[in-house]
């Protein structure tokens, strides 16, 4: 089968693709929670960031991560830090803490490992290249264990939830990301090629990533089942707007035209949006696609937070 470049998260984001629908508010469990006020109401993560972003995503990577309430010297396990944009913002709160960034993959260790070797935070930060299921830490080591977008992947999620959920301390909690939403910023006609090319590409990616899904387990029931299944109490959700108006900034701007060069990748888009995708991506020519200046930009993020 021919594969393409594009990643799981590039997949992920342009298409909802299995089971667990995004939850758009509170997901309350029955009882009133302990941890309910450390989980913020949905919120807008545009309002959060008063500089320039680090990178696109940190708008909602802090609306996320500072809705968790973390204290200073709170210890946070990240399973599927991925390059450690999470890690990074861990560790930015919890500077008397310790953050665990734990990857299967070597080269994602690689580059958490470079990231960190000259910051200020490297004494805060630790990589472990593991499994999320079998992980090296004892019962009872963090406050937190974060997982973000990882949990699909596997064939078993509750297992994996379940694992995080042994190495959170007694009252610690697991948090898991996980969600559908497609990401939306191109206008229906963007002067070329037949109208409608964005939600072709979100067609084009659900197929990718549903024959993707049917080669691991499937998950007939949502999000707080799982963590329900795997131990955790007081399950909760919260969701994350993530609005950009125009004009978009340049490196908003550069990091969808990379987006959208990828999706020119994928297997089951047909060859004229393909063209078209070069021809709007390629920069200042006179179809760039990016160079409008109407783009707007939306995307939802949801956690799902339980207690151990
Ligand atoms: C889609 S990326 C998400 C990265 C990051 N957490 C984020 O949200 O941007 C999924 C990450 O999970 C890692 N991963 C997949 N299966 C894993 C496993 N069984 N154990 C640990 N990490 C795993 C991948 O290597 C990848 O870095």
């Amino acid at each position: 089968m021919k594969t393409t470049p594009m990643t799981r998260r590039d997949a992920l984001r342009a298409a909802a693709a299995f089971g667990a629908t995004a939850a758009l508010a509170e997901v309350a469990s029955a009882g009133q929670s302990a941890i309910a006020p450390q989980v913020a109401r949905p919120q807008s993560a545009t309002t959060l960031m008063k500089t320039i972003p680090r990178w696109f995503w940190e708008p909602q990577d802090l609306a996320m991560i500072r809705s968790l309430g973390l204290a200073r010297d709170a210890s946070v396990l990240d399973a599927g830090c991925g390059k450690g944009n999470h890690v990074q913002l861990f560790a930015e709160r919890c500077r008397e803490g310790r953050v665990a960034a734990l990857d299967i993959n070597p080269r994602a260790i690689h580059a958490v490992k470079a990231r960190f070797a000259a910051s200020d935070l490297k004494d805060i930060v630790t990589t472990y290249e593991a499994n999320v299921l079998r992980t090296p830490f004892e019962a009872g080591t963090f406050d937190l264990a974060w997982s973000s977008h990882t949990m699909h992947i596997l064939a078993d999620p509750v297992a994996g939830v379940r694992e995080l959920a042994r190495v959170v301390k007694p009252g610690g909690r697991v948090a898991i990301r996980e969600d559908a939403y497609s990401v939306r910023f191109l206008p229906l006609d963007i002067g070329i090629g037949e109208p409608g090319i964005e939600s072709r590409i979100h067609a084009a990616s659900t197929k990718w990533l549903a024959a993707d899904r049917l080669k691991r387990g499937r998950v007939p029931f949502g999000w707080p089942r799982v963590l329900k299944n795997a131990g955790l109490r007081e399950i909760k959700a919260a969701s994350f707007t993530f609005q950009l108006s125009p004009p978009l900034l340049p490196m908003q701007t550069e990091y969808l035209r990379k987006y959208l060069r990828r999706m020119a990748d994928l297997e089951h888009l047909d060859a004229s949006d393909k063209a078209t995708l070069l021809q709007i991506t390629e920069p200042g020519a006179p179809d760039d696609a990016l160079a409008r200046d109407d783009l707007h930009f939306t995307d939802i993020a949801t956690i799902f937070v339980g207690e151990a």
